[in-house]
Order: C-alpha cells, then structure tokens, then sequence
C-alpha cells in the first residue's frame, strides 16, 4: 500500500529538470496564510510550550464549534476531539471500531493512506464504485449480500474526492445513512476538502442531514485549507465516543501540537479565514477550468475527465483501456510532468489506466504546459499493457 506513491515521491526526487507538479496534494506556499500563521505563530502565550489536554485546547474548540456552526453543524464540546490531522482522525475510527477481519465498505479509487489505515488494523476492503454523484450507493446491498456479511465501517470522502474530485448527492448521502442504520456499521465521514467549493451549492453534511446520528463519524482537518505542516484537525463523534477517543489519543501523542493550535485560534479567531478561502478559491475554480480546457485541447476524446465543483483533484480515465499509467509515469516525468497513477488509489490493482491530476497548485499557464507534456508522453511512450 502506498508504495506507488512512494516510489513516484522518489522518483520525482531525483530529477532536477523542469517538472509541472500535478502530483502532490498539498496547497504550494503561495496558497497557505504564511504570513498571518508566521505572525500569529510569534504571538506570546503563557504555557504554550508544554503539554495541552488531549481533547484539544478549549479556545481551539470554540473555534471549530464557530466554524462548524457557520457550516450548518451544531456540535458541542463532548463531540470534538482536536487530532494531529486528518490521518489521525482516520487511524482513531479504525482504532474504534475496527477489528482484525472485519469488513469496511470504501470507495474505488479511495485515498491511498485511508486504505493503508483501515488495512493496518486488519480490515477486509470491499472496493465500491463511484460514479459522478460519488459512492454508488445503490449497489451496496448487493454487493454486500455477494461477500455474505455486513460491514463494520463504510468509508467515505463525501466531498470532492480524493482522487476523483467527485461529490456525493444529497440521495445517496440519504440512502447511506439508512443502509448504515441498517447493517449497524459506522460511517467515517473524511472530509478534508468540502470547505474548498469554488462552484454550485453546498450539500448538506450527514451531521446535517441526520444530526447527532451516532453512527457518523467526522474526521476533519486543516491541511488543505490552511497549511499541512500545522498538523491540525480534529474529529466530531458521539459523545459516548469522547472518552475513548481521549484515551485512545492519549496514547498516540498524549495532545496535538500546542503552538500550532494556538496559531491556528489566533488566525480563525481574527476572521481570517473567509478572505483567505475567497482569494484561493477563486485561483481553484480558475485552474480547474484550465485544467479541463487543456485536456480536452491536447487529448479531446482519447481521455475523459471528472468536473470537480472544488477541492484539489481532477481524475483522468483513457478511452484505450491498453493504457498503463504505472509505466506512462516514468517517461512523463522525463517529459516533464508528474501525476499520481490510478493503482495508488486501489488495493485490488484497478484504475491502470487512469491518473489522479491537483490542479491547485499551477497556474493555467504552466497547466497547460503540463498537460502538453502529458499528451507528448504518452504518444511517445507507447506505455501499453
Ligand atoms: C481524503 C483525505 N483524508 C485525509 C487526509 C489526511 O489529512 P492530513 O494531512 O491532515 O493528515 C488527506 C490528505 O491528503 C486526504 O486527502
């Protein structure tokens, strides 16, 4: 698991000519608060230094209980626990609630560190499709009466998925909530980008469709919006679920960083978050738009393309099915342009010929420019199965 990331990580590394960045998930410097965070960051407070309580700094909570019930949630302090990122906040519910054997639903393509998570605990993956409207929800049943049992956890990025940039409509947030109630299983809810819309409305959350629901299960962070280094999140459960979360978290890293949650207050706090968000998302909706009209100018058919209304991501599939975009990645990189390949998405091996693109990071310039690499790279590589 992971390892093609990784080795696509290396890879990048030991190339020193120029490369469009379509691979990384993470906002570049210039779209990251840098210099509200640095001077927020060198505001004294007194015991910031030493250890902070687990569940998270209370003047931080107050903070994501404000921003969450400007979001349409209203949640309470026994709900939240703040987590060392989104990925704590997945290895907690898999922690919870997740033994060595047991079956959690996720998406295909999912987000390669959710399935490594839910695998290091044990899980049994059933891989579920997604179509434009996110998770298929409707086959879940039969899919689940074929393996014979019910799943212990369905895990799902409602929001912009990570890698496909699609969201999940409104129906099937509905029909997963009664399969969920259903089969007594969990819902983790993982949803890094669904402040990040730059396009059509908001739909509502599970938390706001069924609110207080304890089989959903929150995790949030503030990596993509704000910086992936501060290493802050938090998730928001029942709370019959805060003081195991607690003990739980205890153990992992006794309390997420102080400092950074301090920052973090200071900058939310002060309002800064809707001016950052309106000057980055509209750079997102501009690239996304680039990143489409550049595929279809250099491929036209030969591709076809998710239309994401935010986050970072735009999923690639080829019409030619002999396309394998595991071995396109070298001869791309040589060309000039870095990507994730779609078997990073995939514990079965699926998606060889399709590839995850952030479109975030570059501007339409340099998109186009990647994308003209793409299309070079594949007519010359013949990278066929
Ligand atoms: C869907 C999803 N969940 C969780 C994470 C992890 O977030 P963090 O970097 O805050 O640990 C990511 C980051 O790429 C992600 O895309």
């Amino acid at each position: 698991m992971g390892s093609v990331i990784d080795s696509s990580t290396s890879l990048l590394a030991r190339h020193t000519h120029d490369i469009v960045r379509f691979a990384m998930g993470a906002p570049s410097d210039d779209l990251m608060p840098v210099e509200l965070l640095d001077r927020f960051a060198a505001n004294p407070v007194p015991g910031k230094y030493t250890y902070g309580s687990t569940e998270g700094e209370p003047d931080f909570v107050d903070q994501i209980l404000k921003l969450q019930a400007e979001h349409g949630h209203a949640s309470a302090p026994d709900r939240v626990t703040v987590t060392t990122g989104g990925m704590q906040g997945l290895d907690l519910a898999c922690k919870l609630f997740v033994d060595p054997g047991d079956l959690v639903i996720v998406e295909g393509p999912t987000y390669t560190n959710g399935n490594a998570t839910a695998l290091s605990y044990g899980a049994q993956l059933l891989e579920a499709p997604l179509d434009e409207n996110g998770l298929v929800v409707e086959v879940l049943p039969e899919l689940v009466a074929r393996g014979g049992r019910t799943p212990k956890a369905i895990y799902t990025i409602p929001n912009f998925q990570n890698p496909s940039g699609v969201t999940l409509s409104l129906a099937r947030r509905e029909q997963l909530l009664e399969l969920a109630a259903q089969w007594g299983a969990m819902i983790i809810d993982d949803d890094p980008y669904g402040l990040l819309r730059f396009e059509n409305s908001p739909i509502p959350s599970l938390n706001e469709i069924d609110p207080g629901n304890p089989r959903i299960f929150s995790v949030r962070t503030l990596s993509k919006i704000l910086a992936p280094g501060l290493r802050v999140g938090w998730v928001d459960a029942d709370p019959s679920l805060h003081p195991l979360l607690i003990n739980a978290k205890q153990a992992m890293d006794t309390c997420t960083s102080v400092p950074a949650q301090r920052t973090v207050t200071d900058f939310l706090a002060g309002g800064h978050l809707q001016p950052h968000l309106d000057r980055v998302l509209s750079l997102y909706c501009e690239r996304k738009n680039a990143m489409r009209v550049a595929l279809d100018r250099h491929f036209g058919d030969a591709v076809r393309a998710t239309d994401p209304d935010g986050g970072f991501f735009l999923w690639v599939a080829f019409a030619d099915a002999q396309v394998d975009t595991a071995a396109l990645f070298e001869p791309a990189l040589a060309e000039g342009v870095a990507y994730i390949p779609g078997p990073a998405f995939s514990t079965n091996g699926n998606f060889h010929d399709a590839l995850r693109l952030c479109f975030a990071t570059s501007t339409p310039e340099r998109i186009d420019e990647g994308v003209a690499r793409l299309k070079a790279a594949v007519d010359k590589s013949g990278a066929q199965r």
